[in-house]
């Protein structure tokens, strides 16, 4: 975590608990630390990581592009103003609303089936997604490479998908690989990359080499960006990345109060925070660091459990803490992505509000949201 303890203490008075929190300077530093490894690759932020419109607009200012995959994703985009090559618009099925909005910003498409050689608008550039059918290091639901998962089309038939696209007339500029999410080991990466490679004498040359995103907060960078780069050198191509949670990632924090505790055989913390707001350790079995921002010694552990009336609804496990009152402020790091972006409204609990630290002071950049707003699209037809 990196943000000052008084600090975080400001925002919960101020704003309300539950409240993801961002420092400014820690997603300026993960940005840099991208650039610096990967030298002059194109950078797309994967904003399904976290797509608020303040942090897009940071990463438009800093000249980053965006991924999109759904319609509300490309207009999010459209509304900072980001067009053409600044835009990749990806998915496994795509809707037509989807192809249209990508073509009028002139973005690139990344072809995920063969059948969208047909289905896109004409002279569409595109890059064609391969799934290269390797075990990963990740939870499985977080693997998008392995054989048998939805995406990408077969080593085997990535040429052909390729050939096809230039023979409908559209802008082929190369191959796209994305093996899954919070990889660690960079391993992984370069078996991938070397699948891609070994094409190179069916495809030729190509413009782009985008090896998507999907590293781990701690995932080594340099290594990955040098296998990255070896493998677009052989394209003699461009190469292009889509990180999302390495760029926002340690930059949130969520921030939850204790309402009370219960003791049944373990130890139950209890928060006003849950699954609604961070859904990944009931999704995915992640594990975030539990900070207590209370004094005391940690005697004992405890499980950090939500309000929701889920047995599954637990932030964390056997956490050591300090013995804790009412009130009390616990921050869950490494939590500004698939947060706040993955928050719902199950139970009719409103969304999360946001704020951003810019080293001096706080701004909110999402207010909570009310019970009223989330049930306001119910059309409340009685029958009479
Ligand atoms: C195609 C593609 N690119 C990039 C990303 C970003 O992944 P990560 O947030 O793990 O970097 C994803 C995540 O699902 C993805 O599917």
């Amino acid at each position: 975590m990196t943000l000052p303890r008084a600090e975080l203490s400001t925002a919960a008075e101020r704003f309300g608990t539950p409240l993801y929190v961002y420092d400014a300077a820690e997603l300026d530093a993960a940005l840099a630390r991208v650039r610096a490894a990967f030298g002059t690759a194109r950078v797309f932020y994967a904003m399904k990581a976290n797509p608020n419109l303040t942090l897009l607009r940071r990463m438009r200012a800093a000249g980053v592009g965006f991924e999109c995959v759904s319609a509300g994703e490309i207009a999010r985009a459209e509304h900072i103003g980001a067009k053409g090559d600044a835009v990749l618009v990806n998915g496994p099925a795509k809707s037509a609303e989807e192809y249209a909005a990508g073509a009028r910003l002139g973005a690139t498409f990344i072809v995920d089936r063969a059948e969208e050689v047909g289905l896109l608008p004409p002279r569409s550039k595109a890059l064609v997604r391969v799934n290269p059918a390797l075990a990963v290091s990740t939870h499985d639901h977080l693997a998008t490479g392995a054989a048998g998962s939805k995406f990408g089309v077969t080593l085997e038939q990535a040429p052909g998908v390729l050939r096809a696209l230039r023979e409908a007339g559209h802008d082929a500029r190369g191959l796209h690989v994305h093996i899954g999410s919070a990889i660690r080991n960079a391993a992984d990466f370069s078996a991938a990359f070397a699948r891609l490679m070994d094409l190179h004498p069916q495809t030729g040359d190509l413009e782009v080499l985008d090896v998507g995103g999907g590293w781990g907060v701690d995932a080594d960078l340099a290594g990955i960006a040098r296998e990255a780069q070896a493998a677009a050198s052989v394209f003699g191509a461009r190469l292009w990345v889509e990180p999302g949670r390495y760029l926002v990632a340690r930059a949130g924090t969520l921030l939850t109060r204790v309402v009370g505790t219960k003791r049944t055989g373990r130890n139950f913390l209890l928060t006003d925070a849950g699954m609604t707001e961070l859904l990944r350790p009931m999704l995915y079995g992640a594990q975030h660091p539990v900070t207590a921002l209370w004094d005391g010694e940690a005697r004992e552990k405890w499980d950090v459990a939500g309000p929701a009336c889920e047995s599954g609804d637990l932030l964390a496990r056997d956490v050591p803490l300090p013995s804790p009152t009412p009130g009390d402020l616990l921050a869950i790091g490494e939590a500004g992505a698939y947060g706040a972006s993955m928050s719902s409204t199950y139970l009719t609990r409103s969304r999360p509000a946001e704020a951003l630290w810019d080293g001096s002071s706080w701004t909110l950049i999402r207010r909570r949201e009310t019970p009223q707003e989330v049930w306001a699209a119910e059309l409340q037809v009685v029958e009479s």
